[in-house]
């Protein structure tokens, strides 16, 4: 069973950005796992803090170096990511030479009641993640969704046939897309 790290950048405890990787989540029973990793409870990035970091952050890096794989779901906030969500990024790519994401295949998805489904905001995730971090971020399917009321039910279960087939779709690649990037590593 591959084990996923879940990231959600939204801190909000009825994000539609964790209900779809909830749903996701949901969807991949049975071959892929998934924590969802804590990052509210991060400090701002400090760099005197990096030395002898708090516990909430010893755990991040924990959390991200057990993962197989990677999941980002973000909001967008004034067309980028979430500050929480960059905020973890930051203190998981350091120490300098350290960073816990390298080579961590990776896919990004997001969800907004705005028309463009967090596409600008995951434009630049890609920027920061395939790019900088050295992370092997899967390109199709992507996952722009726009939120519509009762889309997802608390449980992570879909109302609709085709965002189910879709969403589905994006998992199975998903799965494919971590697995390789296992094998590759053996
Ligand atoms: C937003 N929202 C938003 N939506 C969008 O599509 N593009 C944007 O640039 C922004 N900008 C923005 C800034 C800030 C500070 C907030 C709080 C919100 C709306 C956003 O998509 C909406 O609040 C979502 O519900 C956020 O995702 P969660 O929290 O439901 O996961």
């Amino acid at each position: 069973m591959l084990k996923i790290a879940a990231i959600v950048g939204s801190l909000r405890k009825d994000s539609f950005n964790k209900r779809l990787a909830q749903a996701i989540g949901k969807l991949a029973a049975g071959k892929m796992e998934f924590k969802f990793v804590e990052i509210g409870d991060l400090p701002l990035f400090n760099q005197d803090l990096e030395a002898s970091p708090p516990a909430s952050v010893l755990r991040l890096r924990q959390d991200i170096k057990a993962a197989d794989g990677i999941l980002f779901m973000t909001p967008e906030h004034n067309r980028s990511i979430s500050a929480a969500l960059k905020n973890a990024i930051d203190w998981g790519s350091r120490p300098y030479g350290q960073s816990s994401w390298v080579g961590k295949p990776a896919a990004t998805g997001g969800i907004s009641p705005g028309g463009v489904g967090t596409a600008v905001a995951q434009a630049h995730l890609r920027s920061i993640v395939s790019g900088h971090l050295d992370m092997p971020m899967l390109g199709q399917p992507e996952l722009f969704v726009q939120w519509r009321e009762g889309m997802i039910a608390e449980d992570g279960s879909i109302a609709n046939d085709d965002t189910r087939k879709f969403l589905q779709g994006f998992t199975d690649r998903f799965e494919k897309w971590v697995t390789s990037h296992a094998a590759a590593k053996e």
